[in-house]
């Protein structure tokens, strides 16, 4: 269970998967008897039927009938490569975590990107919400960065995110996507205009991985030694800058690549380059805000569908990610990465943002479902640094601890297990009157009608695309009065002019 670090590299781990290769090239079973037919199953004679007694028939289909496990409930289509985080910017005065501190140290990352909506084998063209996820395999253990490609999200209570995946999900009938059940759920959300004025506007459809935009979207909470704590949001900016695709565009965008890879052309894209030796990189910044100002704006820094404006909070550099290795496996490396905002290193941690809280239990739940209890020991998801502790046994769990005492504490004196020593953690006071109920400056309009009015009006193209996907959905023979009229309203409350372009639009295109 030794793992290193070469140039900022993991290397592969020393444990041997139990795999069906002995150390010759002869096929054998799993147990490892010898394979002498793989093309013919046993049978009573050369035309009777097949043995029940074939051992190696059965275990060779049983083997296969389970080859899949769950896909992703969320993100289920997406690719990992592997690469590190150069620290260029020391922040130890923000935070005392081993990987921001000491220009030019490196971490080993491995980082997922991903649609979020639909299956893992469906088209990287889509109009979706881009997933990108980091993990950082920091010397005092993995810090997972689990962001998206906009800065914002639909909702800012985890309790509505069933639901609202359920909308965003195809049509439980007939399985398509359809907008106007999008419309319905998100027109008893109206904090949800502003991820529509990214989902619906040119940056709906990333043009590849590569120039992909990454957002930690969450507050967090950096710790520094002394304890002393700062609010923080955590931005990916792409080399050579943000590239998008409009509706028109994805054909063309596709149609050089052989035709199985036409729907995959991001993850052709940069598994290509970087086994061609182009590595992926990105910058990485921060904002910040101190733990006593954030009472002092007109929105709510923990409110996970507003952005913190860059001219109030300038965006910090800190470091850059190079991605420049592929995996080996897609399965072991990619469909098993599990990812979860809950797993911090000293000096980071999360803050009191509700849709981060749910976050923080969500994940861990989910992959002990879709991979299984012992995912975390699996080599994509262990900590590169040495770990231990006495958690014990349970379904495929390959460890062999050469060990008799699994608790702790223990009188015996060859084992010196102890504590860690104290890092910094948050120790601010929490109190509160226990209820349910939304925060109090929701303030919801404010900033889409500021981006809708300083970035898509004023391009007339972009101004008529945005406005034509919002009138695809709302013109949908399903989308009834009752959440048109809701829309009418949403977005007059964005931008007036917006809301009477909308109206009209519809009504022309329903009467
Ligand atoms: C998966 C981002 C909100 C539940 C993911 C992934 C990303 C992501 C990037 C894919 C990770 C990977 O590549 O393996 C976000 C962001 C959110 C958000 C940025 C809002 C700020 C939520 C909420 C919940 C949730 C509120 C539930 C309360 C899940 C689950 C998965 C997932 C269950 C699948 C995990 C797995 O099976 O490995 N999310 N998500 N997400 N998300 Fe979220």
């Amino acid at each position: 269970r030794q793992h290193s670090m070469h140039n900022g590299h993991l290397e592969t781990p020393n444990w041997v998967p139990p795999t069906n290769h002995t150390n010759t090239d002869e096929l054998t079973t799993n147990a490892g008897q010898r394979v002498h037919s793989n093309r013919f199953s046993c049978t009573a004679g050369p035309r009777g039927p097949v043995l029940l007694e074939d051992f190696q028939l059965i275990e060779k289909v049983a083997q296969f009938n389970r080859e899949r496990q769950p896909e992703r409930v969320v993100h289920a289509r997406g690719m990992t490569a592997k690469g590190y985080f150069e620290l260029t910017h020391d922040i130890s005065h923000l935070s005392c975590a081993d990987l921001f501190t000491g220009v030019g140290k490196r971490t080993p990352v491995a980082t997922r990107l991903s649609t979020v909506i639909h299956e893992k084998g469906s088209p990287e063209t889509m109009r979706d919400v881009r997933g990108f996820a980091t993990k950082f395999y920091t010397q005092e253990g993995n810090w997972d960065l689990v962001g998206n490609n906009f800065p914002i999200f639909f909702i800012r209570d985890g309790i509505q995110f069933p639901d609202l995946v359920h909308a965003l999900k195809p049509n439980p009938k007939s399985h398509l996507q359809e907008g106007w059940r999008i419309l319905d759920f998100l027109s008893s959300h109206p904090e949800s205009t502003h991820i529509l004025t990214w989902l619906l506007d040119d940056n709906g459809i990333p043009a590849d991985w590569r120039s992909l935009e990454g957002f930690g979207v969450n507050t967090y909470t950096l710790v520094d030694a002394q304890g002393k704590e700062t609010l923080v949001k955590f931005h990916w900016k792409p080399e050579g800058g943000a590239k998008f695709l409009t509706d028109d565009q994805t054909d063309a965008h596709t149609a050089d690549l052989p035709p199985p890879h036409r729907h995959s052309h991001a993850t052709a894209g940069l598994y290509n380059s970087i086994a061609a030796g182009e590595a992926a990189v990105w910058t990485f910044h921060i904002q910040t805000i101190a733990i006593e100002d954030q009472d002092m704006f007109d929105f709510d820094p923990l409110d996970d569908t507003k952005i913190w404006p860059e001219d109030q909070f300038p965006l910090q550099p800190v470091g850059k990610m190079v991605l420049d290795e592929n995996v080996n496996n897609f399965h072991s490396e990619s469909e098993s990465i599990a990812f979860a905002p809950g797993i911090f290193v000293a000096g980071i941690n999360g803050s009191n943002d509700r849709l981060l809280q749910s976050r923080m239990h969500a994940y861990a739940d989910a992959q002990r479902y879709r991979i299984g209890d012992n995912y975390l020991l699996l080599p994509i998801n262990q900590p590169k640094c040495p770990y231990h502790n006495n958690h014990n046994e349970g379904q495929l769990n390959f460890m062999i601890k050469d060990e008799e005492v699994n608790y702790w504490p223990s009188n015996v004196e060859h084992t010196n297990e102890h504590e860690a020593v104290k890092t910094t953690d948050l120790s601010h006071k929490i109190q509160g009157v226990r209820t349910r109920a939304d925060i109090p400056k929701t303030n919801d309009f404010q900033q889409p009608g500021e981006r809708y009015r300083t970035l898509i009006a004023p391009d007339a193209k972009r101004k008529e695309r945005f406005i034509g996907h919002i009138v695809s959905w709302m013109t949908e023979p399903k989308c009834n009065e009752a959440i048109r009229n809701k829309w009418y309203s949403h977005w007059s409350n964005v931008d007036a002019d917006l809301g009477k372009l909308v109206e009209e639009r519809v009504k022309a295109a329903t009467k």
